[in-house]
């Protein structure tokens, strides 16, 4: 897969979907040749382009004037000796100056894939699966090596990247900025691609033309964030859904980050992604060396769609681990948005009889649960029983819910603490603060440091109390506000910078710990729903609770976004009641359920307040879900027809084998006199045969002649499904 060849100097990585190229240019610096279609071979023909052009400098060494790293694109490009575009990494030496000069050193090629230290990454199964490049580039001077590290899988169209620099002076070197990967493109048009938002609205696509200048994606937040999700796509201005080229950018990490992408005068475009360079100052000691996250870039030359389900096979089957990896997911219930906090015996076991009654799989109590949590003010921190909130306390209702045969999940919000607890009264200085000032709080909490050993450990102590006493099949894990004053007491002050990273770093080990320990739970990751959705929590988490917005309307954006990366299998969507909490909308239970099963199905209502009707109802879609789960939560998805362009929305399912599918139609708003509408799917044998209701129809006429909406829909909210099996 990979090859180096010497005459031309050019690594080719290559599988049958992709190439990627890079060339040692003169004078050692290394440039990006070429990421997209497979190609059979390069002949070379295809060099950068001399060109004299003025106040783009020559490097040292350099005898034409027409060579300048100015304007090459570059793999990795610096500051400070002849690049003025946006850099890759920002290092301050010991005589304080930032000027680097990396020039090509070696390279090695392994079979499979290196784990990263400390970090979430992707992974091999079997050494044979995959190939990593290792280049590594030096500065003699400086005493630094910087390690480039390319991985390409055979089946997947993708190349995942991350960089390393050690430090091989004996002086201490401030590492600014170390960007996951630079990706530079060619003189064409790009139009780019982010999911935004905030609370309650996560993951909202916005689609943007890409103009000289720059333009900056990130989070500051300390956490992936609501706002800006870590994932970027480039794609031509003609690219749709079906057609066009495509190129996912895709961090895997938790924390703040960042993705800028410039273009400059010549129309070439840059985009450099990693951890975010602002505040970020890393003390790179004598001898020490420091990894970046990865990034998975995915390329498609076929619209959006294969984009997205590349990114959902590679990280179902090479990102996430464990025991529910590929495994259905249970069906829940889930008593928050049913109760808050203001539950007691009565409700929750009259919820978890009613939820067995329904067919509903597994029982989840939220928060409320611990210390004195009657509200949100207090007793994060303190993670043990509210005595009598519940007469048999947690063991008593595992049991309960274990002998309906359902499993029995519970809600922590491990990182946080509240100022009103035991926690906070024995150890004010264990959260993130600055000393002498006042603290922000956000729903009223602190954020606990999980840069320090002390602080995990206490938490780790806490919880594992609860789950060796308590049957737990299931964990909610809850992050809910973002971090302000980041400030570590056990630091000393020049390591301030590295406080945002070592969180990170202290939270994986924590989730690492965890979960391997714990390898039986099923994990779920929130942040006041959706701020913390992203490809390193995937890692240890199978799935995230996509959004507090539960309103099907909404999260047909939401969850549309979303799925441009994230796996079916990680959405995590409830059917909750009417008017709906967060837009007082009054939707009809079939498209809650319609919107909901297009991810990790579940309830978060009163099942003890359900009308006979809303029962039978909910009854039969639980049955239709368990039926089809496989295809729902393992199915190639496909965006048929998107919210963000038309009221009608359209999605579809398709089993790998491609012998059954699912659609569902949405139609949020009714119309007088309205259209005929016609669904063409897509992702069908051409000359299968398929059985939808009592007809047989071929894949091509399903795909390309299509099928009418039934036209008997009426009112707002309307829905459809249509399953389809071949004979
Ligand atoms: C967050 C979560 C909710 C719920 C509450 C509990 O907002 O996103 O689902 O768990 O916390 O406080």
């Amino acid at each position: 897969m990979i090859t180096f060849d010497e005459n031309k100097q050019v690594f080719h990585l290559k599988n049958e979907q992709i190439s990627y190229l890079i060339q040692i240019e003169e004078e050692g610096y290394l440039a990006h040749l070429y990421y997209g279609q497979a190609l059979s071979d390069y002949s070379g023909h295809y060099q950068f382009l001399r060109s004299n052009r003025s106040f783009s400098p020559n490097p040292a060494g350099a005898t034409a004037r027409s060579y300048s790293i100015d304007t090459l694109m570059l793999e990795y490009p610096g500051y400070g000796y002849g690049d003025f575009r946006e850099p890759a990494f920002n290092l301050k030496l010991a005589n304080g100056s930032r000027v680097t000069d990396f020039r090509y050193d070696r390279y090695e090629i392994l079979a499979g894939k290196p784990k990263l230290t400390g970090l979430p990454s992707t992974y091999v199964k079997e050494e044979k699966e995959a190939e990593t490049l290792h280049i590594y580039l030096k500065d003699p001077v400086a005493q630094l090596t910087l390690r480039l590290s390319y991985t390409i899988y055979a089946d997947y169209s993708a190349i995942i990247r991350s960089t390393k620099i050690s430090n091989e002076s004996t002086t201490t070197v401030e590492v600014n900025q170390l960007a996951s990967q630079c990706l530079d493109f060619p003189n064409r048009a790009l139009d780019v691609i982010h999911l935004n938002g905030t609370w309650a609205k996560e993951r909202q696509m916005t689609r943007e033309k890409i103009e000289i200048g720059t333009r900056v994606f990130d989070s500051k937040r300390g956490s992936s964030s609501h706002q800006q999700n870590p994932f970027v796509a480039l794609v031509e201005p003609t690219t749709t859904e079906f057609q066009g080229e495509a190129y996912g950018i895709c961090l895997v990490y938790s924390g703040n980050h960042e993705t800028v992408i410039q273009k400059d005068a010549f129309l070439q475009t840059r985009v450099v992604t990693g951890i975010n360079s602002f505040n970020f100052g890393w003390q790179l000691l004598p001898g020490a060396a420091f990894e970046t996250p990865e990034v998975v870039s995915v390329y498609s030359a076929t619209g959006l769609n294969t984009m997205s389900q590349t990114y959902h096979d590679l990280f179902n089957q090479r990102l996430v681990r464990g025991k529910y990896q590929l495994q259905e997911r249970p069906t829940l219930i889930n008593n928050w948005e049913a109760t808050y906090f203001n539950f007691n015996d009565e409700k929750i076991y009259g919820i978890v009889d009613q939820a067995k009654a329904l067919g509903i799989e597994m029982f989840v109590l939220d928060d409320g649960w611990f210390g004195v949590r009657d509200d949100d003010n207090r007793s994060l921190g303190d993670w043990f029983e509210y005595e009598g909130k519940l007469a048999k306390g947690l063991a008593g209702l595992a049991d309960y819910v274990h002998q309906q045969g359902m499993k029995f999940g519970l809600w922590f919000e491990p990182e946080m603490i509240s100022a009103n607890s035991e926690l906070y009264r024995q150890h004010p200085e264990w959260v993130l603060a600055t000393p002498n000032r006042g603290k922000s709080v956000s729903r009223n909490q602190y954020v606990l440091d999980f840069s320090r050993a002390d602080v995990r450990e206490n938490i780790y102590q806490q919880m594992t109390a609860i789950l060796d006493r308590v049957p737990i099949d299931y964990i909610k894990w809850d992050m809910n506000r973002n971090m302000t004053e980041v400030y570590s007491l056990l630091l000393d002050p020049a390591m301030q910078g590295e406080v945002s990273h070592r969180y990170m770093l202290g939270l994986y080990e924590f989730l690492e710990k965890l979960t391997q320990n714990y390898p039986e739970i099923l994990f779920e990751s929130c942040s006041g729903g959706g701020g913390r959705f992203d490809a390193g929590f995937l890692h240890y988490m199978p799935q995230a609770w996509t959004s507090d917005n539960t309103d099907a309307i909404s999260r047909l954006k939401i969850q549309h976004g979303t799925s441009m990366v994230y796996p079916i299998s990680s959405i995590g969507a409830h059917v909750s009641a009417v008017p709906n909490h967060q837009t007082n909308r009054q939707t009809s239970l079939a498209i809650r359920g319609n919107v909901a099963m297009s991810g990790v199905f579940g309830y978060e209502l009163d099942l003890t307040q359900l009308t006979a009707d809303e029962k039978a109802e909910i009854k039969e879609q639980v049955q239709f879900y368990k039926q089809h789960r496989q295809l729902l939560q393992f199915g190639t998805f496909i965006r048929l027809q998107s919210p963000y362009e038309s009221n009608d929305v359209a999605w579809m399912f398709v089993s790998k084998d491609q012998k059954e599918a699912m659609a569902f139609y949405f139609r949020p708003l009714a119309d007088a006199a309205a259209p005929f509408v016609t669904l063409k799917l897509a992702g069908l044998k051409t000359d299968g045969i398929y059985q939808w209701n009592d007809q047989q129809i071929t894949g091509s006429e399903l795909m390309h002649l299509g099928l009418y909406v039934d036209d008997s829909l009426h009112g707002d909210y309307a829905t459809q499904r249509f399953y389809f099996k071949e004979v």
